[in-house]
């Protein structure tokens, strides 16, 4: 990874922090975007002390609301002429139904949207870049689920799990049609489980929910092992052709038949271009 530059979300925690830093230990240049100040300057320490010759960067935004993403995206555009991998990571589980100032359900906002608007709006760096990659984190929750088009944003459905697991059937789709549209430029598109992992994750999701992750974390997996799969897809030359599928355990997995459908990949693209403000 050496002189590559790597652009990660959710890295101040979790497995975002950790694949950060053995990117940066391989040799990559991270530029992270985080949403705290506090805890972003401690990651970004962090990484300034593991590897001291880097100029590792952070940018600040809030990746539930659409105008910061895009800021961010042209901010990281004006500054750094190539990216080499963008890692989309930073996600979370909401207990009750909140809605952004965008008026999007929470969920969607933060683990959907926010992939597909920063990838779009780097698009042009990682093209110039290629060979290049796109590495999204996905979860195997996803197999519990299906999509409802007509009620996206679960207006009218409203269960913490269910609307979590449901955005990270998002990921997969948009992974998949991602690579599609990606097709011929250099740029590969690849999303994950990272298995359960013992990291913040749930610790912020209200009630009884944070109580039964904070139970079941007991039988998780550490950041350290949940990061593999990360690190894989933004570094190994195993997969460097390789676009538009699931890995568990730093394998290739099948995905339901739902996370499957070409047409719900494209009808999904369609829908978040829509709310993002552009045409297809
Ligand atoms: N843990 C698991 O078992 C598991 C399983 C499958 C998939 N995943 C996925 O793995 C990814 C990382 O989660 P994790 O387990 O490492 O959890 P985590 O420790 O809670 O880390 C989540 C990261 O996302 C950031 N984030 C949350 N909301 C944000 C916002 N509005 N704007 C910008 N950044 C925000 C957090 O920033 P702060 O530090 O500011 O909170 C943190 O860096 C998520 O996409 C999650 O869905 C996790």
């Amino acid at each position: 990874m050496r002189g590559k530059v790597v652009v990660i979300t959710g890295s101040t925690s979790g497995i975002g922090q950790v694949a950060a830093e053995k990117l940066a230990v391989m040799g990559a240049r991270i530029v992270q975007i985080a949403r705290d100040k506090t805890r972003g300057e401690a990651a970004l320490e962090r990484l300034r002390h593991l590897t001291p010759n880097l100029k590792h960067t952070i940018y600040y935004a809030d990746m539930s609301r659409i105008a910061q993403v895009k800021q961010v995206a042209a901010a990281i555009s004006e500054t750094e002429p190539r990216i080499d991998v963008l890692i989309n990571n930073a996600g979370a589980m909401f207990g009750t139904r909140q809605v952004t100032g965008d008026g999007l359900e929470m969920t969607f906002a933060l683990n959907h949207m926010s992939y597909f608007v920063l990838t779009h709006n780097l698009r042009d760096r990682l093209v110039a870049s290629a060979p290049s990659r796109v590495v999204n984190t996905s979860s195997d929750a996803h197999r519990r689920v299906k999509l409802d088009f007509s009620d996206l944003q679960s207006a009218h459905d409203y269960a913490g799990f269910k609307v979590y697991s449901r955005s990270k059937l998002c990921n997969i789709l948009f992974t998949r049609e991602l690579s599609r549209r990606l097709a011929g430029t250099g740029v590969t598109a690849n999303c994950l489980h990272p298995g359960f992992v013992a990291t913040r994750f749930g610790d912020q999701s209200g009630g009884m929910l944070t109580l039964g992750i904070r139970m079941a974390k007991l039988f998780a997996i550490s950041p350290e092992k949940g990061a593999e799969t990360i690190v894989y897809l933004a570094s190994s030359p195993e997969v460097a052709n390789v676009s538009g599928k699931y890995f568990y355990k730093c394998r290739e997995s099948t995905p339901t038949r739902e996370a499957q459908d070409d047409n719900a990949a494209q009808n999904l693209w369609k829908e978040t271009a829509k709310l993002a403000g552009w045409e297809t």
